[in-house]
């Protein structure tokens, strides 16, 4: 990209979450996570550039924090912008943009800075540390270093990751009790449910409510219909 493509898209960017903000929608979530763009800036293994927007963890940032500076400035200040990343790219699950919490913190300090109010950090799998020596998971480690609110998820009362889903297989109930215990310890400040939700719209109604036992597993015909 150019410098004038990289200009286009930031402003397509602002452009979009102002639209957003003006016909009612309550937030913007940009998607720099799973090896779209953004994340090809973010992640080293793409980022092959040689100008201001490529080299060490905080060049492979300065794209990102320019969208996110650019939507922050195009929107109210109480309208929420939301940054989803994620370690692992779609082609690359063993991909990651950071082997260390500080390498990690390089790259969300300056998201920070620029005006993410929440961070949503996609992980497959909620329940896996994400570094040595804590079992703090991705949005754990991201709370910590940037004192954001954060949005963890991955595989949320089932016990297989949504990748199979893909591949047309289901996945059996999980237990949400490390979930709470996550919570209670304010881990996260919030969960994103994906396939429960495809199978069940009532899935949150149901565990708000006790209702433990009218859970069923992931069918992946769930994905055919429209419930
Ligand atoms: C059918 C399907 C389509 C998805 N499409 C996207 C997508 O386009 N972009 C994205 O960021 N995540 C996508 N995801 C991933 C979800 O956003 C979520 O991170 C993932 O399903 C993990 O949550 P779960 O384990 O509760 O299903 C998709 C998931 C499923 C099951």
């Amino acid at each position: 990209m150019t410098q004038t493509d990289v200009d286009d898209v930031i402003g397509a960017f602002a452009e979009a979450a102002a639209a957003a903000e003006r016909i009612g929608f309550d937030g913007v979530e940009l998607h720099g996570a799973h090896g779209y763009l953004i994340d090809q800036f973010l992640w080293a293994g793409t980022n092959r550039r040689t100008d201001a927007y490529g080299g060490d963890p905080v060049a492979r940032t300065k794209f990102a924090a320019e969208i996110v500076a650019a939507v922050r400035a195009a929107v109210s200040p109480e309208f929420p912008v939301v940054f989803r990343y994620s370690q692992w790219k779609g082609d690359a699950y063993d991909a990651r943009l950071a082997e260390t919490p500080e390498e990690l913190e390089a790259v969300l300090t300056p998201l920070a800075a620029a005006g993410v109010d929440v961070f949503h950090a996609s992980t497959r799998r909620y329940w896996l540390p994400e570094f040595e020596g804590s079992d703090l998971n991705l949005a754990g480690w991201t709370k910590k270093l940037t004192g954001k609110q954060v949005i963890t998820v991955g595989s949320v009362g089932l016990n297989g990751d949504f990748i199979k889903a893909f591949q047309g297989e289901g996945a059996a109930l999980g237990s949400l009790d490390n979930l709470l215990d996550r919570m209670e310890r304010d881990e996260f400040d919030l969960v994103a449910v994906g396939r429960a939700l495809l199978q069940d719209p009532e899935w949150a109604a149901k565990v708000l409510g006790d209702r433990f036992e009218e859970l069923r597993p992931y069918d992946a015909a769930s994905l055919q219909t429209l419930s």
